[in-house]
């Protein structure tokens, strides 16, 4: 197959808001060493993007410059030593970047294929919440059927996903997000229990059953001397983001007399082996759960590539529930 030289692609021409995401011509990436050309259909939207946008999160030296760490499409060339897979080929995939863009290159281990029965635009949905949460959350957080699970921004992409994966390994969801109607959301994915945080006291409440097992945070800042009363004795709580910051004051002797654990990763950083075995738990573990019925990507909305910016600010301003797309096939 021959690929023009040129692609549509939505670049970051500077640090700053929505608007300085603009449509733009760039040159179709070429494979290295294990990568695919993916000719994409759908790319995801997910905070990072924002963070990388604002100048807030540079990625990593061999990553493209472009947004966008996941995206669903078709394998159009492969480079050297790929085994994996066929041009023509269906999948979606973990992307270090570049995914605003007509053709994106990544790791050939970081591909896996759009569940039996999706659609595209539900797979570009899949790799970064679906490597995220089981990294997060059963790798390093140990999460295991029958346990307490309080998952911050129960509404975001991460957290509808978080809600879903968890009651399919059998553990007890609990769950905050801003609103009323993002709690009975999250309630009707299986959550046991979602509390508003505005109005309610999820750390009392939580504290009161037993406290929590494990908690995914995003929110960091005045979260973390509460997430460490919730946990129960033992308890482990998972850093992934600091929305309201990282620095705080903390009296660190519950973790010593209670035997708590803090951890916390980022995915983008870590190294290519490190993120194929990530995709090897997930598509054994997770994919069966979705070929089951147990989980399915909760779709918010959906903008044309160009629109970049719109779906940025639908993002920040967090009116959205679930998964924000853009649409980059003709
Ligand atoms: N560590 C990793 O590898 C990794 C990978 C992907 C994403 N992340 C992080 O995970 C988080 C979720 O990502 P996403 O793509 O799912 O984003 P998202 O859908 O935009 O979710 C962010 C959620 O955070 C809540 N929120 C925003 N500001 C808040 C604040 N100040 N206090 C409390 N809650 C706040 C919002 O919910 P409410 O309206 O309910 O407040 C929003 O739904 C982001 O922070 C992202 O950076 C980390």
């Amino acid at each position: 197959m021959t690929l023009s030289h040129t692609m549509r692609a939505v670049e970051i021409t500077e640090a700053g808001g929505p608007d300085v995401l603009r449509p733009a011509t760039m040159p179709v990436p070429v494979p290295g060493h294990g990568q695919i050309v993916i000719r994409v259909a759908y790319a995801g939207v997910n905070r990072p993007d924002a963070l990388q946008r604002a100048g807030l999160y540079a990625p990593p030296a061999s990553a493209s410059p472009l947004p966008g760490l996941e995206a669903s499409g078709t394998v159009v060339e492969l480079g050297p030593n790929v085994t994996r897979w066929s041009i023509g080929d269906k999948v979606c995939a973990l992307l270090p970047g570049g995914g605003y863009a007509e053709y994106v290159t990544t790791h050939e281990s970081h591909a896996l294929p759009v569940p039996h029965g999706m659609g595209m635009k539900e797979a570009a949905c899949l790799p970064e919440t679906c490597f995220t949460v089981w990294s997060n959350g059963v790798m390093r957080g140990g999460l295991r059927g029958g346990e307490r699970f309080l998952v911050h921004g129960g509404a975001s992409g991460i957290g509808t996903t978080a809600i879903q994966i968890a009651r399919a390994l059998g553990a007890r969801v609990f769950t905050t997000a801003g609103t009323d109607d993002k709690a009975r959301a999250c309630e009707a994915l299986g959550a046991e229990r979602a509390f508003n945080y505005k109005s309610e006291d999820w750390a009392a409440e939580i504290k009161a059953m037993g406290g929590a097992d494990l908690i995914l945070d995003m929110v960091g800042g005045s979260y973390l001397p509460r997430n460490i009363r919730t946990l129960a004795d033992d308890g482990r709580l998972v850093q992934i983001a600091f929305l309201q910051g990282p620095k705080i004051e903390l009296n660190f002797a519950e973790l010593m007399m209670r035997r708590l654990t803090i951890t916390g990763s980022t995915l983008r950083p870590q190294s290519d082996a490190a993120k194929a075995r990530i995709a090897r738990e997930v598509e054994t573990h997770v994919w069966p759960m979705i070929a089951a019925g147990h989980f399915t990507p909760v779709m918010d909305s959906e903008f044309p590539l160009e629109m970049a910016a719109q779906a940025h600010a639908r993002m920040e301003s967090s009116a959205h529930t679930g998964k924000i797309v853009l649409k980059v096939e003709a």
